[in-house]
Protein backbone atom coordinates (compact mmCIF):
# COMPACT_ATOMS: atom_id res chain seq x y z
CA UNK A 1 0.00 0.00 0.00
CA UNK A 2 2.74 2.07 0.63
CA UNK A 3 4.41 1.59 -2.40
CA UNK A 4 1.34 2.06 -3.89
CA UNK A 5 1.03 5.61 -2.85
CA UNK A 6 3.78 6.78 -3.30
CA UNK A 7 3.51 5.89 -6.99
CA UNK A 8 0.17 7.78 -6.71
CA UNK A 9 1.86 10.79 -4.88
CA UNK A 10 4.25 10.51 -8.51
CA UNK A 11 1.59 10.45 -10.63
CA UNK A 12 -0.09 13.27 -8.72
CA UNK A 13 2.75 15.78 -9.82
CA UNK A 14 3.41 15.12 -12.81
CA UNK A 15 -0.22 15.91 -13.95
CA UNK A 16 -0.59 18.61 -10.86
CA UNK A 17 2.04 20.58 -13.09
CA UNK A 18 -0.04 19.86 -16.44
CA UNK A 19 -3.63 20.36 -15.07
CA UNK A 20 -2.05 23.84 -12.94
CA UNK A 21 -1.01 25.23 -15.98
CA UNK A 22 -5.01 25.51 -16.79
CA UNK A 23 -4.14 25.83 -20.58
CA UNK A 24 -5.64 23.74 -23.12
CA UNK A 25 -2.45 21.96 -24.08
CA UNK A 26 -1.80 21.19 -20.45
CA UNK A 27 -5.18 19.64 -20.66
CA UNK A 28 -5.00 17.45 -24.12
CA UNK A 29 -1.47 16.39 -22.80
CA UNK A 30 -3.60 14.46 -19.78
CA UNK A 31 -6.47 13.87 -22.18
CA UNK A 32 -3.68 12.20 -24.91
CA UNK A 33 -2.14 10.01 -21.96
CA UNK A 34 -5.59 8.95 -20.52
CA UNK A 35 -4.76 10.79 -17.54
CA UNK A 36 -8.07 10.84 -16.51
CA UNK A 37 -9.23 7.09 -15.96
CA UNK A 38 -5.95 6.93 -14.37
CA UNK A 39 -7.00 9.36 -11.42
CA UNK A 40 -10.81 7.70 -11.69
CA UNK A 41 -8.83 4.24 -11.27
CA UNK A 42 -7.10 5.29 -8.47
CA UNK A 43 -9.89 7.40 -6.69
CA UNK A 44 -11.80 3.91 -6.74
CA UNK A 45 -9.19 1.93 -5.15
CA UNK A 46 -8.51 4.68 -2.19
CA UNK A 47 -12.17 5.79 -1.66
CA UNK A 48 -12.44 3.61 1.30
CA UNK A 49 -9.45 4.22 3.43
CA UNK A 50 -10.09 6.46 5.76
CA UNK A 51 -6.25 7.80 6.82
CA UNK A 52 -5.47 11.57 6.66
CA UNK A 53 -2.68 11.13 4.22
CA UNK A 54 -5.17 9.10 2.03
CA UNK A 55 -7.34 11.45 2.00
CA UNK A 56 -5.50 14.50 1.41
CA UNK A 57 -5.00 12.39 -1.48
CA UNK A 58 -8.26 11.70 -2.94
CA UNK A 59 -8.83 15.74 -2.36
CA UNK A 60 -6.34 16.48 -4.93
CA UNK A 61 -7.09 13.75 -6.77
CA UNK A 62 -10.77 15.03 -7.38
CA UNK A 63 -9.44 18.89 -7.43
CA UNK A 64 -7.15 17.62 -10.41
CA UNK A 65 -10.28 15.90 -12.57
CA UNK A 66 -12.59 19.76 -11.53
CA UNK A 67 -9.06 21.22 -13.16
CA UNK A 68 -9.12 18.82 -15.83
CA UNK A 69 -12.85 19.09 -16.57
CA UNK A 70 -13.38 22.84 -16.00
CA UNK A 71 -15.53 24.88 -18.08
CA UNK A 72 -15.47 21.95 -20.91
CA UNK A 73 -18.52 20.35 -21.69
CA UNK A 74 -16.66 17.20 -23.36
CA UNK A 75 -14.29 16.66 -21.44
CA UNK A 76 -16.99 16.99 -18.54
CA UNK A 77 -19.05 14.19 -20.57
CA UNK A 78 -15.52 11.77 -20.80
CA UNK A 79 -15.21 11.36 -16.94
CA UNK A 80 -19.23 10.66 -16.65
CA UNK A 81 -18.44 8.24 -19.36
CA UNK A 82 -15.61 6.88 -17.25
CA UNK A 83 -18.31 6.33 -14.54
CA UNK A 84 -17.44 8.99 -11.65
CA UNK A 85 -20.28 9.51 -10.58
CA UNK A 86 -20.98 6.54 -8.08
CA UNK A 87 -17.61 6.97 -6.34
CA UNK A 88 -18.38 10.91 -5.80
CA UNK A 89 -21.28 9.34 -4.13
CA UNK A 90 -19.69 6.48 -2.06
CA UNK A 91 -16.69 9.53 -1.03
CA UNK A 92 -19.75 11.69 0.37
CA UNK A 93 -20.85 9.00 2.22
CA UNK A 94 -16.97 7.53 3.47
CA UNK A 95 -15.54 10.30 4.08
CA UNK A 96 -18.34 12.79 5.66
CA UNK A 97 -15.65 14.00 8.46
CA UNK A 98 -13.10 15.51 6.40
CA UNK A 99 -14.71 18.95 5.27
CA UNK A 100 -12.06 19.42 2.46
CA UNK A 101 -12.34 16.47 0.51
CA UNK A 102 -16.10 16.77 0.70
CA UNK A 103 -15.98 20.76 -0.55
CA UNK A 104 -14.23 19.38 -3.33
CA UNK A 105 -16.85 16.19 -4.07
CA UNK A 106 -19.55 19.21 -3.95
CA UNK A 107 -17.68 21.37 -6.41
CA UNK A 108 -17.44 18.62 -8.70
CA UNK A 109 -21.05 17.38 -8.53
CA UNK A 110 -21.87 20.49 -9.30
CA UNK A 111 -19.83 20.98 -12.20
CA UNK A 112 -21.10 17.78 -13.37
CA UNK A 113 -24.86 18.05 -12.57
CA UNK A 114 -25.45 20.72 -15.01
CA UNK A 115 -24.27 18.19 -17.78
CA UNK A 116 -27.89 16.46 -19.46
CA UNK A 117 -25.88 13.18 -19.63
CA UNK A 118 -25.35 13.03 -15.68
CA UNK A 119 -28.93 12.58 -15.02
CA UNK A 120 -28.54 9.29 -15.88
CA UNK A 121 -25.84 7.97 -13.54
CA UNK A 122 -27.28 9.76 -10.62
CA UNK A 123 -30.63 8.22 -11.43
CA UNK A 124 -28.63 5.00 -11.05
CA UNK A 125 -26.35 5.80 -8.29
CA UNK A 126 -28.11 5.47 -5.36
CA UNK A 127 -27.55 8.23 -3.19
CA UNK A 128 -29.68 7.47 -0.13
CA UNK A 129 -27.61 4.16 0.28
CA UNK A 130 -24.94 6.25 1.68
CA UNK A 131 -26.27 7.29 5.25
CA UNK A 132 -23.65 8.82 6.75
CA UNK A 133 -24.37 12.17 3.95
CA UNK A 134 -24.63 15.00 6.61
CA UNK A 135 -27.39 17.14 6.34
CA UNK A 136 -24.96 20.07 5.19
CA UNK A 137 -23.84 18.43 2.55
CA UNK A 138 -27.77 17.33 1.30
CA UNK A 139 -28.27 21.37 1.56
CA UNK A 140 -26.19 21.86 -1.41
CA UNK A 141 -26.69 18.63 -3.34
CA UNK A 142 -30.40 19.15 -3.65
CA UNK A 143 -29.89 22.81 -4.68
CA UNK A 144 -28.41 20.74 -8.24
CA UNK A 145 -30.68 20.55 -10.60
CA UNK A 146 -30.83 16.52 -9.98
CA UNK A 147 -34.77 15.58 -9.90
CA UNK A 148 -33.37 11.80 -9.72
CA UNK A 149 -31.27 12.18 -6.30
CA UNK A 150 -34.65 14.33 -4.83
CA UNK A 151 -36.63 11.50 -5.87
CA UNK A 152 -34.45 9.13 -4.31
CA UNK A 153 -34.24 10.63 -0.77
CA UNK A 154 -38.02 10.64 -0.94
CA UNK A 155 -38.57 7.26 -1.61
CA UNK A 156 -35.46 6.53 1.36
CA UNK A 157 -37.72 8.01 3.74
CA UNK A 158 -36.35 11.68 3.92
CA UNK A 159 -39.43 13.32 4.60
CA UNK A 160 -40.69 11.54 7.43
CA UNK A 161 -37.42 11.70 9.15
CA UNK A 162 -37.91 16.02 8.26
CA UNK A 163 -41.34 16.21 9.63
CA UNK A 164 -40.57 14.01 12.82
CA UNK A 165 -37.38 16.50 13.67
CA UNK A 166 -39.83 19.75 13.08
CA UNK A 167 -42.51 18.07 14.96
CA UNK A 168 -40.03 17.40 17.69
CA UNK A 169 -38.10 20.70 17.62
CA UNK A 170 -40.91 23.44 16.94
CA UNK A 171 -41.24 24.05 20.36
CA UNK A 172 -37.91 24.64 21.52
CA UNK A 173 -35.77 27.62 21.76
CA UNK A 174 -32.65 26.17 22.23
CA UNK A 175 -30.22 27.45 19.74
CA UNK A 176 -29.39 23.76 18.78
CA UNK A 177 -32.57 22.57 18.12
CA UNK A 178 -33.68 25.82 16.20
CA UNK A 179 -30.90 25.38 13.90
CA UNK A 180 -32.23 21.92 13.19
CA UNK A 181 -35.53 22.99 12.80
CA UNK A 182 -34.41 25.35 9.71
CA UNK A 183 -32.21 22.53 8.14
CA UNK A 184 -35.06 20.08 8.31
CA UNK A 185 -37.69 22.28 7.03
CA UNK A 186 -35.24 23.86 4.45
CA UNK A 187 -34.58 20.09 3.25
CA UNK A 188 -38.14 19.62 2.86
CA UNK A 189 -38.50 22.86 0.30
CA UNK A 190 -35.54 21.77 -1.18
CA UNK A 191 -36.61 18.39 -2.07
CA UNK A 192 -39.73 20.13 -3.49
CA UNK A 193 -37.67 21.48 -6.25
CA UNK A 194 -37.76 18.13 -8.17
CA UNK A 195 -40.72 17.73 -10.56
CA UNK A 196 -41.46 13.99 -9.77
CA UNK A 197 -40.65 14.62 -6.36
CA UNK A 198 -43.21 17.38 -5.75
CA UNK A 199 -45.93 15.51 -7.38
CA UNK A 200 -45.14 12.58 -5.52
CA UNK A 201 -45.59 14.35 -2.45
CA UNK A 202 -48.58 16.18 -3.40
CA UNK A 203 -50.61 13.24 -3.46
CA UNK A 204 -53.64 14.83 -5.47
CA UNK A 205 -53.46 17.24 -2.58
CA UNK A 206 -54.61 14.50 0.01
CA UNK A 207 -50.95 13.33 1.03
CA UNK A 208 -50.25 13.61 4.30
CA UNK A 209 -47.20 15.55 3.45
CA UNK A 210 -48.74 18.34 1.92
CA UNK A 211 -51.28 18.54 4.91
CA UNK A 212 -48.21 18.96 7.34
CA UNK A 213 -46.22 21.44 5.26
CA UNK A 214 -49.92 23.41 4.83
CA UNK A 215 -50.14 23.27 8.83
CA UNK A 216 -47.03 24.57 9.15
CA UNK A 217 -48.39 28.66 7.50
CA UNK A 218 -50.70 29.81 10.18
CA UNK A 219 -47.92 28.36 13.00
CA UNK A 220 -45.94 31.03 15.15
CA UNK A 221 -42.76 30.37 13.75
CA UNK A 222 -41.50 32.44 11.27
CA UNK A 223 -39.22 29.80 10.02
CA UNK A 224 -42.02 27.32 9.67
CA UNK A 225 -44.23 29.92 7.75
CA UNK A 226 -41.00 30.91 5.29
CA UNK A 227 -40.71 26.89 5.04
CA UNK A 228 -44.50 26.99 4.59
CA UNK A 229 -45.29 29.03 1.90
CA UNK A 230 -42.13 28.45 0.03
CA UNK A 231 -43.54 24.77 -0.20
CA UNK A 232 -47.06 26.17 -1.40
CA UNK A 233 -44.76 27.91 -3.81
CA UNK A 234 -43.32 24.85 -5.08
CA UNK A 235 -46.06 22.80 -5.10
CA UNK A 236 -48.07 25.38 -7.25
CA UNK A 237 -45.81 24.69 -10.63
CA UNK A 238 -48.22 23.26 -12.42
CA UNK A 239 -52.71 24.38 -13.26
CA UNK A 240 -53.64 20.86 -11.45
CA UNK A 241 -52.16 21.54 -8.79
CA UNK A 242 -52.52 25.22 -8.87
CA UNK A 243 -56.49 24.78 -9.19
CA UNK A 244 -56.86 22.45 -6.37
CA UNK A 245 -55.02 24.00 -3.90
CA UNK A 246 -57.13 27.38 -4.58
CA UNK A 247 -60.40 25.70 -4.45
CA UNK A 248 -59.30 24.25 -1.00
CA UNK A 249 -58.63 27.05 0.68
CA UNK A 250 -54.80 28.26 -0.17
CA UNK A 251 -55.41 31.75 -0.56
CA UNK A 252 -56.96 32.61 2.50
CA UNK A 253 -54.16 31.23 4.58
CA UNK A 254 -51.72 32.59 2.62
CA UNK A 255 -53.34 36.32 3.09
CA UNK A 256 -53.68 35.65 7.01
CA UNK A 257 -49.74 35.05 6.63
CA UNK A 258 -49.31 38.13 4.90
CA UNK A 259 -51.97 40.33 7.14
CA UNK A 260 -49.80 39.17 10.07
CA UNK A 261 -46.35 40.95 8.75
CA UNK A 262 -47.74 43.86 6.88
CA UNK A 263 -46.17 46.19 10.02
CA UNK A 264 -42.61 45.68 10.85
CA UNK A 265 -43.31 42.23 8.88
CA UNK A 266 -40.77 39.69 8.35
CA UNK A 267 -39.23 40.43 4.66
CA UNK A 268 -38.48 36.59 3.45
CA UNK A 269 -41.95 35.11 4.65
CA UNK A 270 -43.48 38.25 2.81
CA UNK A 271 -41.61 37.94 -0.49
CA UNK A 272 -42.21 33.79 -0.21
CA UNK A 273 -46.14 34.74 0.47
CA UNK A 274 -46.20 36.64 -1.83
CA UNK A 275 -44.63 34.04 -4.59
CA UNK A 276 -46.99 31.66 -3.82
CA UNK A 277 -49.60 33.70 -4.39
CA UNK A 278 -48.21 34.60 -7.67
CA UNK A 279 -48.09 31.48 -9.19
CA UNK A 280 -51.05 30.36 -7.76
CA UNK A 281 -52.94 33.56 -9.88
CA UNK A 282 -51.40 32.10 -13.37
CA UNK A 283 -54.40 29.38 -14.40
CA UNK A 284 -56.93 31.41 -16.06
CA UNK A 285 -59.69 29.76 -13.46
CA UNK A 286 -58.06 30.91 -10.24
CA UNK A 287 -57.60 35.09 -11.42
CA UNK A 288 -61.18 35.22 -10.78
CA UNK A 289 -61.48 33.38 -7.52
CA UNK A 290 -58.22 35.25 -6.16
CA UNK A 291 -59.95 38.60 -7.05
CA UNK A 292 -63.25 37.75 -5.33
CA UNK A 293 -60.82 36.82 -2.28
CA UNK A 294 -59.64 40.07 -2.16
CA UNK A 295 -56.07 39.07 -2.75
CA UNK A 296 -54.88 42.68 -4.46
CA UNK A 297 -56.28 44.27 -1.73
CA UNK A 298 -53.87 42.21 0.71
CA UNK A 299 -51.12 42.37 -1.83
CA UNK A 300 -51.41 46.81 -2.06
CA UNK A 301 -51.11 46.91 1.29
CA UNK A 302 -46.99 46.20 0.36
CA UNK A 303 -46.93 48.99 -1.73
CA UNK A 304 -45.37 50.98 0.58
CA UNK A 305 -42.39 48.18 0.95
CA UNK A 306 -39.07 49.75 0.41
CA UNK A 307 -37.56 45.90 -0.70
CA UNK A 308 -37.15 45.44 -4.08
CA UNK A 309 -37.62 41.35 -3.80
CA UNK A 310 -40.92 42.53 -2.21
CA UNK A 311 -41.50 45.06 -4.49
CA UNK A 312 -40.95 42.53 -7.60
CA UNK A 313 -43.52 39.68 -6.02
CA UNK A 314 -46.18 42.39 -5.83
CA UNK A 315 -45.80 43.51 -9.34
CA UNK A 316 -45.75 39.76 -10.50
CA UNK A 317 -48.48 38.78 -8.63
CA UNK A 318 -51.21 41.91 -9.93
CA UNK A 319 -49.89 41.31 -13.23
CA UNK A 320 -50.41 37.64 -13.15
CA UNK A 321 -54.44 38.69 -11.22
CA UNK A 322 -55.36 40.98 -14.09
CA UNK A 323 -54.40 39.14 -17.16
CA UNK A 324 -57.28 39.11 -19.06
CA UNK A 325 -59.16 40.74 -16.17
CA UNK A 326 -61.06 43.73 -17.43
CA UNK A 327 -62.72 45.05 -14.28
CA UNK A 328 -59.68 43.91 -12.40
CA UNK A 329 -57.45 45.93 -14.40
CA UNK A 330 -59.46 48.94 -14.79
CA UNK A 331 -60.28 49.16 -11.12
CA UNK A 332 -56.10 48.98 -10.18
CA UNK A 333 -55.49 50.98 -13.41
CA UNK A 334 -57.81 53.99 -11.75
CA UNK A 335 -56.17 53.37 -8.37
CA UNK A 336 -53.61 56.74 -8.56
CA UNK A 337 -51.84 55.39 -5.43
CA UNK A 338 -50.76 52.54 -7.01
CA UNK A 339 -50.18 54.45 -10.51
CA UNK A 340 -47.90 56.98 -9.00
CA UNK A 341 -46.09 54.04 -6.83
CA UNK A 342 -45.72 52.32 -10.29
CA UNK A 343 -44.18 55.44 -11.96
CA UNK A 344 -41.33 56.05 -9.47
CA UNK A 345 -40.45 52.15 -9.68
CA UNK A 346 -39.82 52.54 -13.25
CA UNK A 347 -37.01 54.56 -12.69
CA UNK A 348 -35.77 52.37 -10.48
CA UNK A 349 -32.20 51.92 -11.89
CA UNK A 350 -30.69 50.38 -9.29
CA UNK A 351 -33.24 46.99 -9.51
CA UNK A 352 -33.68 46.00 -13.25
CA UNK A 353 -36.13 43.45 -12.05
CA UNK A 354 -38.69 45.96 -9.89
CA UNK A 355 -38.15 48.12 -13.08
CA UNK A 356 -39.15 45.78 -15.43
CA UNK A 357 -42.03 44.52 -13.60
CA UNK A 358 -43.40 47.71 -13.31
CA UNK A 359 -43.25 48.20 -17.08
CA UNK A 360 -44.71 45.24 -17.50
CA UNK A 361 -47.55 46.35 -15.24
CA UNK A 362 -47.98 49.64 -16.37
CA UNK A 363 -48.69 48.10 -19.80
CA UNK A 364 -51.10 45.14 -18.73
CA UNK A 365 -53.59 47.83 -16.71
CA UNK A 366 -54.07 49.55 -20.24
CA UNK A 367 -54.12 46.52 -22.39
CA UNK A 368 -56.40 44.61 -20.31
CA UNK A 369 -59.26 47.10 -19.26
CA UNK A 370 -58.68 49.15 -22.62
CA UNK A 371 -60.29 51.95 -20.56
CA UNK A 372 -60.24 55.73 -20.94
CA UNK A 373 -59.84 56.90 -17.10
CA UNK A 374 -56.93 54.41 -17.21
CA UNK A 375 -55.05 55.87 -19.23
CA UNK A 376 -55.55 59.17 -18.06
CA UNK A 377 -54.49 58.49 -14.88
CA UNK A 378 -51.76 57.35 -16.60
CA UNK A 379 -50.76 60.42 -18.35
CA UNK A 380 -51.44 61.93 -14.97
CA UNK A 381 -49.03 60.37 -13.33
CA UNK A 382 -46.23 60.66 -15.70
CA UNK A 383 -46.35 57.08 -17.10
CA UNK A 384 -45.99 58.18 -20.50
CA UNK A 385 -42.63 58.24 -20.78
CA UNK A 386 -41.78 54.77 -19.69
CA UNK A 387 -43.93 52.98 -21.97
CA UNK A 388 -42.16 55.37 -24.96
CA UNK A 389 -38.89 54.15 -23.42
CA UNK A 390 -39.93 50.30 -22.73
CA UNK A 391 -40.85 50.34 -27.12
CA UNK A 392 -36.99 50.07 -27.10
CA UNK A 393 -36.56 47.25 -24.35
CA UNK A 394 -34.41 44.62 -25.38
CA UNK A 395 -36.62 42.04 -25.07
CA UNK A 396 -39.11 41.68 -27.75
CA UNK A 397 -42.01 40.55 -25.91
CA UNK A 398 -41.83 43.98 -23.88
CA UNK A 399 -41.14 46.00 -26.95
CA UNK A 400 -44.78 44.49 -28.12
CA UNK A 401 -46.38 44.97 -25.12
CA UNK A 402 -45.12 48.71 -24.79
CA UNK A 403 -45.86 49.19 -28.61
CA UNK A 404 -49.96 47.46 -28.47
CA UNK A 405 -50.30 50.05 -25.17
CA UNK A 406 -49.51 53.04 -26.98
CA UNK A 407 -51.64 52.30 -29.96
CA UNK A 408 -54.78 51.83 -27.03
CA UNK A 409 -53.81 55.25 -26.10
CA UNK A 410 -53.71 56.58 -29.41
CA UNK A 411 -56.98 55.30 -30.14
CA UNK A 412 -58.45 56.21 -27.41
CA UNK A 413 -56.80 59.12 -25.69
CA UNK A 414 -54.53 61.05 -28.19
CA UNK A 415 -55.49 64.26 -27.20
CA UNK A 416 -54.41 64.03 -23.44
CA UNK A 417 -51.53 61.69 -24.43
CA UNK A 418 -49.98 63.80 -27.27
CA UNK A 419 -47.86 66.29 -25.23
CA UNK A 420 -45.97 63.82 -23.52
CA UNK A 421 -45.71 61.17 -26.57
CA UNK A 422 -44.19 64.18 -28.14
CA UNK A 423 -41.13 65.13 -25.41
CA UNK A 424 -40.83 61.16 -25.09
CA UNK A 425 -39.59 61.11 -28.98
CA UNK A 426 -42.65 58.78 -29.71
CA UNK A 427 -42.37 59.47 -33.85
CA UNK A 428 -38.77 59.38 -33.70
CA UNK A 429 -38.75 55.90 -31.77
CA UNK A 430 -40.93 54.22 -34.55
CA UNK A 431 -38.43 55.41 -37.40
CA UNK A 432 -35.83 53.99 -35.84
CA UNK A 433 -37.94 50.47 -35.02
CA UNK A 434 -38.90 50.45 -38.70
CA UNK A 435 -35.31 50.96 -40.09
CA UNK A 436 -33.44 48.66 -37.89
CA UNK A 437 -33.45 45.58 -39.44
CA UNK A 438 -32.63 43.58 -36.62
CA UNK A 439 -36.33 44.59 -35.54
CA UNK A 440 -38.92 41.32 -34.97
CA UNK A 441 -41.37 41.22 -37.33
CA UNK A 442 -44.16 41.79 -34.77
CA UNK A 443 -42.65 45.00 -33.85
CA UNK A 444 -42.30 46.04 -37.23
CA UNK A 445 -46.10 45.40 -37.35
CA UNK A 446 -47.15 47.16 -34.09
CA UNK A 447 -44.42 50.29 -35.24
CA UNK A 448 -46.69 50.89 -38.57
CA UNK A 449 -50.34 50.40 -37.02
CA UNK A 450 -49.24 53.03 -34.05
CA UNK A 451 -47.86 55.68 -36.90
CA UNK A 452 -51.32 55.44 -38.58
CA UNK A 453 -53.21 55.81 -35.16
CA UNK A 454 -50.98 59.08 -34.49
CA UNK A 455 -52.17 60.49 -37.33
CA UNK A 456 -55.10 61.87 -35.48
CA UNK A 457 -52.90 64.40 -33.74
CA UNK A 458 -51.69 67.25 -35.59
CA UNK A 459 -48.90 67.49 -34.17
CA UNK A 460 -47.81 64.53 -34.18
CA UNK A 461 -48.31 64.01 -37.59
CA UNK A 462 -46.35 66.84 -38.41
CA UNK A 463 -43.41 64.86 -37.00
CA UNK A 464 -43.98 61.47 -39.06
CA UNK A 465 -44.24 63.71 -42.20
CA UNK A 466 -40.55 65.76 -41.15
CA UNK A 467 -39.13 62.56 -41.18
CA UNK A 468 -38.75 59.99 -43.82
CA UNK A 469 -41.27 57.05 -43.13
CA UNK A 470 -42.51 56.50 -46.77
CA UNK A 471 -38.80 55.52 -47.73
CA UNK A 472 -38.27 53.08 -45.04
CA UNK A 473 -42.27 51.92 -45.33
CA UNK A 474 -42.32 51.17 -48.77
CA UNK A 475 -38.77 49.13 -48.29
CA UNK A 476 -40.85 46.64 -45.95
CA UNK A 477 -43.74 46.36 -48.24
CA UNK A 478 -40.94 43.49 -49.70
CA UNK A 479 -40.64 42.23 -46.20
CA UNK A 480 -40.73 38.60 -45.83
CA UNK A 481 -43.75 38.16 -43.24
CA UNK A 482 -46.68 38.36 -45.23
CA UNK A 483 -48.59 40.59 -42.92
CA UNK A 484 -45.93 43.15 -41.90
CA UNK A 485 -45.82 44.09 -46.32
CA UNK A 486 -49.67 43.75 -46.12
CA UNK A 487 -49.57 46.34 -42.74
CA UNK A 488 -46.66 48.52 -45.40
CA UNK A 489 -49.01 48.98 -47.94
CA UNK A 490 -51.99 49.93 -46.06
CA UNK A 491 -49.28 52.52 -43.71
CA UNK A 492 -47.72 53.82 -47.28
CA UNK A 493 -51.09 54.50 -48.26
CA UNK A 494 -52.20 56.36 -45.20
CA UNK A 495 -48.82 58.57 -45.26
CA UNK A 496 -49.45 59.69 -49.05
CA UNK A 497 -53.10 60.30 -48.74
CA UNK A 498 -52.77 62.10 -45.40
CA UNK A 499 -49.11 64.24 -46.78
C1 LIG B 1 -12.21 20.80 -24.27
O1 LIG B 1 -11.00 20.05 -24.19
C2 LIG B 1 -10.66 19.34 -25.38
C3 LIG B 1 -9.43 18.47 -25.08
O2 LIG B 1 -8.42 19.22 -24.49
C4 LIG B 1 -10.40 20.34 -26.50
O3 LIG B 1 -10.11 19.66 -27.69
C5 LIG B 1 -11.64 21.18 -26.68
O4 LIG B 1 -11.39 22.21 -27.64
C6 LIG B 1 -12.09 21.85 -25.36
N1 LIG B 1 -13.34 22.48 -25.57
C7 LIG B 1 -13.59 23.72 -25.12
C8 LIG B 1 -14.96 24.24 -25.38
O5 LIG B 1 -12.76 24.39 -24.55
C1 LIG C 1 -6.70 23.73 -9.79
O1 LIG C 1 -6.52 25.03 -10.35
C2 LIG C 1 -6.32 26.06 -9.43
C3 LIG C 1 -6.13 27.35 -10.20
O2 LIG C 1 -7.30 27.66 -10.86
C4 LIG C 1 -5.10 25.76 -8.55
O3 LIG C 1 -4.99 26.74 -7.55
C5 LIG C 1 -5.24 24.40 -7.90
O4 LIG C 1 -4.07 24.09 -7.20
C6 LIG C 1 -5.48 23.34 -8.96
N1 LIG C 1 -5.68 22.06 -8.29
C7 LIG C 1 -5.15 20.94 -8.74
C8 LIG C 1 -5.38 19.75 -7.90
O5 LIG C 1 -4.53 20.90 -9.79
C1 LIG D 1 -37.33 36.20 8.96
O1 LIG D 1 -37.57 34.90 9.40
C2 LIG D 1 -36.60 33.96 9.00
C3 LIG D 1 -37.07 32.62 9.46
O2 LIG D 1 -37.23 32.58 10.84
C4 LIG D 1 -35.24 34.34 9.59
O3 LIG D 1 -34.26 33.42 9.14
C5 LIG D 1 -34.90 35.75 9.12
O4 LIG D 1 -33.70 36.15 9.74
C6 LIG D 1 -36.01 36.71 9.48
N1 LIG D 1 -35.71 37.98 8.86
C7 LIG D 1 -35.79 39.13 9.51
C8 LIG D 1 -35.42 40.34 8.74
O5 LIG D 1 -36.15 39.19 10.67
C1 LIG E 1 -45.36 37.77 -39.13
O1 LIG E 1 -45.82 38.90 -38.45
C2 LIG E 1 -46.98 38.72 -37.67
C3 LIG E 1 -47.49 40.04 -37.18
O2 LIG E 1 -46.54 40.74 -36.49
C4 LIG E 1 -46.64 37.74 -36.55
O3 LIG E 1 -47.78 37.51 -35.74
C5 LIG E 1 -46.16 36.44 -37.17
O4 LIG E 1 -45.73 35.56 -36.15
C6 LIG E 1 -45.01 36.69 -38.15
N1 LIG E 1 -44.71 35.46 -38.83
C7 LIG E 1 -43.49 34.95 -38.91
C8 LIG E 1 -43.34 33.68 -39.68
O5 LIG E 1 -42.52 35.49 -38.38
Amino acid sequence: MIIYQNLSTFLFSFMFNLTLCFTDEGRSAVDQAGGAQIVIDHLRSLCSITDPANEKLLTVFCGMLMNYSNENDSLQAQLINMGVIPTLVKLLGIHCQNAALTEMCLVAFGNLAELESSKEQFASTNIAEETFISSQVLVILLTYPLDAIKLQLVEAGLVECLLEIVQQKVDSDKEDDIAELKTASDLMVLLLLGDESMQKLFEGGKGNVFQRVLSWIPSNNHQLQLAGALAIANFARNDGNCIHMVDNGIVEKLMDLLDRHVEDGNVTVQHAALSALRNLAIPVVNKAKMLSAGVTEAVLKFLKSEMPPVQFKLLGTLRMLIDAQAEAAEQLGKNVKLVERLVEWCEAKDHAGVMGESNRLLSALIRHSKSKDVIKTIVQSGGIKHLVTMATSEHVIMQNEALVALALIAALELGTAEKDLESAKLVQILHRLLADERSAPEIKYNSMVLICALMGSESLHKEVQDLAFLDVVSKLRSHENKSVAQQASLTEQRLTVDS
